[in-house]
């Protein structure tokens, strides 16, 4: 039996992979930084039947001695990490560089460039040693070069996530590891991501313009984690994508939009996410 540790999996895109992982017979280690979110995701995987086992630990990406806790747990229960998953990431609050404080900034970097960076670095050191073992970086707005106002650390962060796991791809081939990277492109997922930035620690406010184009572009993440976690059991390709919206799909939602009214906005506000 297979197991995938997934990086902050206490609600959200991580979580919804983790139920789909159990559901497909693979042993889960979900962590977060958010210990009463992690208690909660861990009694709902734990009521799931599956021949598989969840289990949870707390970690703060942004800490080495938590990650390599993480390592060390994961393998005690379950001697072996097949797939990584660095997916734990953070939102911008909706300003111009020069707006935001340098708090601000070093949180958006640390957790969703830097985390993901020293993760990769350490668990790479495991799966090297074993000669096998899959990591998957999450993208996100940014990675492919798209901009606007108010997500410009958050889109160098991701779009260095895109340059960074291309990176990985290719010294894993150079050095012969057994070890494949890849990433997950989601799109846009209705999460509490949207309208949280900096750990939970700010509210975003949408403007209307911007619903509409999530309410047109965007799914929940259960649908979009099937997706994500049927392309990483079924990939034995080196520096892959899993994308969720394609330009062909984005083009198809926008022609469709005016017979297709969703508004998902008044159901997070109500505090869907699912
Ligand atoms: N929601 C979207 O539209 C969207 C789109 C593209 C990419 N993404 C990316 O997908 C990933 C998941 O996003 P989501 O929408 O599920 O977000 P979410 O906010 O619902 O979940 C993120 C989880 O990460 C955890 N986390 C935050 N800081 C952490 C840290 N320092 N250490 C460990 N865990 C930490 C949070 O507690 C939370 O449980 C992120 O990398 C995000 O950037 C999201």
């Amino acid at each position: 039996m297979k197991t995938v540790v997934i990086t902050g999996s206490a609600r959200g895109l991580g979580f919804e992979m983790a139920k789909v992982f159990l559901n497909n017979n693979v042993n889960v280690v979900i962590s977060d930084v958010n210990e009463e979110n992690l208690k909660r995701a861990k009694e709902k995987l734990d009521s799931m039947d599956s021949q598989a086992k969840a289990e949870s630990c707390i970690c703060n990406v942004t800490k080495t001695d938590d990650i390599e806790n993480l390592i060390r747990f994961a393998k005690e229960k379950f001697n072996t990490i097949d797939i990584w998953v660095n997916n734990a990431g953070v939102n911008q609050p909706e300003k111009a560089v020069w707006e935001l404080t340098e708090d601000e900034i070093n949180v958006i970097l640390d957790i969703d460039l830097k985390g993901t960076i020293n993760c990769t670095r350490l668990i790479m050191q495991e799966m090297e040693k074993q000669k096998s073992g899959a990591i998957y970086n999450v993208e996100g707005y940014g990675s492919n070069d798209a901009m606007m106002l108010g997500l410009s650390i958050y889109g160098t962060a991701k779009r260095a996530i895109t340059y960074f796991t291309q990176a990985l791809a290719k010294e894993n081939e150079a050095k012969n590891t057994g070890v494949i990277v890849g990433r997950l492109s989601p799109g846009i997922m209705i999460t509490d991501f949207l309208v949280n930035a900096v750990g939970d620690k700010e509210k975003i406010v949408l403007s209307e313009k911007t619903k509409k184009v999530y309410n047109i572009l965007g799914d929940y993440p259960d649908i979009i984690a099937k997706h994500m976690v049927n392309g990483m059991l079924n990939n034995k390709k080196n520096n892959v994508q899993i994308q969720w919206l394609t330009n062909g799909k984005a083009a198809w939602r926008f022609m469709t939009s005016s017979f297709n009214k969703r508004d998902f906005f008044k159901a997070l506000d109500e505090g869907k996410t699912e």
